[in-house]
C-alpha cells in the first residue's frame, strides 16, 4: 500500500516553531519517524511538505495519478479555511486521515473548525507525531474493512 503524507504550511518549521505545543522533533526526523514506523507495517510511505496551497493541492492531484492507496494530510492552517484542499480531496476521492500535532479543539476558537477533514474519513488530534503513525493504522483498518 502506498501512502502519501502530505504536510502543510509551517510545518517544515517543526523542532524550531513553538516547541511547547509541538514539540521538539525537527521536520526531517518527523519523516523519518513516519517512514520507518510506516516501513514495519509493510506501507511504502511518501512524505511531502509545501507552505503553498496550490502545490498541496498538485500533491493530492498527483496521489491519484500516481495510485497511491490512501493520503494522510496536516493541513496546518490552511485546516481551517481551504475549501481548495477540501475540493482537491473530493475530487480524488482517495481514503484520507486529517492528522494534528495539537489538540485544535483545546487552543483557539478559530482552530476548532476544520473545512478539510468532511473530505477525510476522520481526523485525529493531539497525541504529537504519533498521530500519523495512529493514521497509518486507521488506514489499513479502513481499507480491510471495505475490501470485506
Ligand atoms: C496544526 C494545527 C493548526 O491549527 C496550525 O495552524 C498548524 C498545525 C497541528 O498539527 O496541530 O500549523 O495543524
Amino acid at each position: 500500500m502506498k501512502i502519501m503524507v502530505i504536510n502543510g504550511p509551517n510545518l517544515n518549521m517543526l523542532g524550531i516553531r513553538e516547541k511547547n505545543i509541538y514539540g521538539v522533533m525537527d521536520y526531517s526526523d518527523v519523516v523519518k519517524y513516519i517512514k520507518n514506523e510506516g516501513e514495519k507495517l509493510s506501507y511504502d510511505i511518501t512524505c511531502v511538505q509545501s507552505n503553498i496551497e496550490g502545490e498541496i493541492i498538485n500533491f493530492i492531484h498527483s496521489a491519484y495519478f500516481d495510485e497511491y492507496t490512501a493520503i494522510i494530510i496536516n493541513p496546518g492552517a490552511y485546516t481551517h479555511y481551504s475549501l481548495a484542499i477540501y475540493d482537491a480531496l473530493k475530487a480524488v476521492n482517495l481514503p484520507c486521515v486529517e492528522v494534528h500535532l495539537s489538540n485544535i479543539h483545546k487552543r483557539e476558537e478559530f482552530r476548532h473548525k476544520s473545512v478539510t477533514a468532511a473530505a477525510c474519513i476522520g481526523q485525529i488530534s493531539g497525541f504529537g507525531v504519533y498521530g500519523y503513525i495512529l493514521a497509518i493504522k486507521a488506514l489499513e483498518n479502513y481499507i480491510q474493512e471495505s475490501v470485506g
